[in-house]
């Protein structure tokens, strides 16, 4: 069995400065993976290459074994890469729950008579609302998207990534600017994906509790480069880590209050 999401030597430059340097890592099914480094280390910016936002100046990514370095962010995310936390990709305009069927839909696609239209329908409206159920927003079903609060409108994302039951999840600093009581909500999702087996869950977190509770493997960037890769307690424990990265948590933590 391939990785389900693979990068080789993947790099990308930004004018003189090299924010990606050539990474090579697997990623497997039915594990979490969490990716830490310091600010700037350049895990956004992994992100957007694997997803596709930005193309690679050089290096693979393949999905299943298969080579998707010419696809474009459309295209990866229709083969499955599943991304959250782009919230400009919410429909305003739409309701919350219109969002999520929006995503229902997209996924369930085929053949249709009139019935099965219909039935399709109610089903999706359905599905749509367990997914909202799933992320403490039935309340505000009928809201506008636009009309969310911040951590609202992530938990939105959430809710629309679960719907298109990507292959591979990936949430780019989940709970950063939530509320206190929110946090937990997003990090029991987390939780309760994990727990499916089977799925692909790359996390860039770096409250590093939050990280130790979640995470099967702990990969860590610095300067563009993987530096270290492995169990959480040894990663935890290595020189790099405690040098390059812990010294320099208490002050971000700070800073997203
Ligand atoms: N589009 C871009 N153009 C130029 N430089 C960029 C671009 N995107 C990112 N960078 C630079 O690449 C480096 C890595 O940034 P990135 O956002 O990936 O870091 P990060 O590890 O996600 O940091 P943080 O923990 O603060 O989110 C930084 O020096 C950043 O300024
Ligand atoms: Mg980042």
């Amino acid at each position: 069995m391939p990785p389900v999401l693979e990068t080789r030597g993947l790099t990308v430059r930004f004018g003189g400065h090299v924010a990606v340097d050539a990474v090579s890592c697997a990623f497997h099914a039915g594990t979490l993976t969490a990716i830490v480094g310091p600010n700037g280390a350049g895990k956004t910016t992994y992100f957007n290459l694997m997803s596709g936002q930005i193309p690679a100046t050089s290096g693979d990514t393949l999905l299943e074994g298969e080579d998707i370095s010419g696809l474009g962010a459309a295209g990866r995310a229709q083969r499955g890469i599943g991304r959250a936390f782009q919230i400009t990709n919410l429909f305003p305009n739409l309701t919350v729950a219109e969002n999520v069927r929006l995503a229902v839909q997209a996924r369930g696609r085929g053949a249709a008579s009139l019935f099965s239209l219909w039935s399709r329908h109610r089903d999706w409206i359905e599905r749509a609302d367990h997914y909202l159920e799933l992320v403490n927003l039935s309340g505000v079903r009928d809201t506008q998207a636009a009309a969310l609060p911040h951590g609202d409108k992530r938990k939105l994302e959430v809710a629309i990534m679960m719907a298109l039951e990507p292959k591979v999840f990936m949430f780019d600093e989940p709970t950063a600017g939530m509320s206190v009581d929110e946090v937990p909500v997003i990090l029991d999702l987390i939780r309760t994906l994990k727990r499916d087996g089977g799925k692909t869950i790359l996390l860039v977190e770096h409250k590093m509790d939050v990280v130790r509770s979640l995470a099967d493997r702990i990969v860590v960037l610095h300067n563009g480069k993987l530096v270290a890769d492995g169990d959480p307690a040894t990663v935890i424990a290595s020189p790099v880590v405690q040098e390059a990265y812990l010294g320099q948590a208490p002050k971000r933590e700070a800073a997203h209050g």
